[in-house]
């Protein structure tokens, strides 16, 4: 089963959606809109899917996140006093507890998509790369057990062109979504689906812009 991310112009290039059991990363610099893309792929979930939400943030508060997210007109304060969604805030410095934790949140809501933003915070951290390797290792095994969407988010440096900080996380995902921000283009911003095993995707370079209600993805010829 896949499940749609609800960005406009998007689930068409993968087949309509992210496949369950799955988790994929978002990756790009800063300002790319990593933190956007995730909060409308789980506010799309709770409002066109039933699907509820759990947000871990281990860069911003949870406060941070609802008013970016009321910005776009998501109310993600009512959500989370329905019980639709989960912020929490999550110190990164011991990735042991991430998985019981997350699935602590999962389960007492029932939640369907999963959002961690993000784990460069993880990789920063913690400087034991063994360490990080299993931990963000039994988080994916969950995700994928469970039978949930996973999407985690990755911040690479300004001059850098690897996918994630230390360039452990890409082969443990299913899938790699890059960010791109160029300011003198003619579309400033970007989207490359890098990979996502089991599905057909879209291998070229997709302009999205923000709108009033957030990303949308848009067309390109031969797209
Ligand atoms: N209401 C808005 N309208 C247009 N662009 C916005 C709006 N809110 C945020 N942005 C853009 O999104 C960027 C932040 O996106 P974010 O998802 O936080 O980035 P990242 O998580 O990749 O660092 C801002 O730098 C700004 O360019
Ligand atoms: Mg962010």
């Amino acid at each position: 089963m896949r499940v749609p991310t609800g960005i406009p112009g998007l689930d068409e290039l993968i087949e309509g959606g992210i496949e369950e059991g799955t988790t994929n990363l978002i990756t790009g610099k800063t300002g790319t809109c990593k933190s956007i893309f995730c909060m409308q792929f789980l506010y799309n979930g709770i409002m066109k899917h039933r699907q509820k939400g759990l947000y871990i943030t281990t860069e911003e508060t949870a406060t941070n996140i609802k008013r970016q997210a009321a910005r776009f007109g998501w109310d993600f304060e009512t959500l989370e006093k329905k019980g639709w969604l989960i912020i929490l805030e999550f110190q990164p410095f011991d990735v042991q507890t991430l998985t019981t934790k997350m699935v602590e949140a999962v389960n007492k809501i029932d939640a369907k998509r999963i959002v961690i933003d993000s784990v460069s915070m993880l990789e920063l951290y913690i400087h034991d790369t063994f360490e990080i390797r299993k931990g963000l290792f039994k988080v994916v095994q969950k995700i994928r057990d469970m039978g949930k969407v996973g999407l985690f988010t990755s911040e690479v440096q300004e001059e850098s062109n690897n996918l994630s900080r230390f360039g452990l996380i890409e082969f443990m995902v299913d899938g790699v979504i890059v960010l791109q921000y160029m300011g003198l283009a003619k579309y400033k911003r970007s989207l490359m689906v890098r990979k996502m095993r089991m599905t057909n995707h879209s291998s070229n370079i997709h302009p999205f812009e923000i709108g009033n209600d957030g990303m949308r993805v848009l067309p390109i010829r031969g797209g």
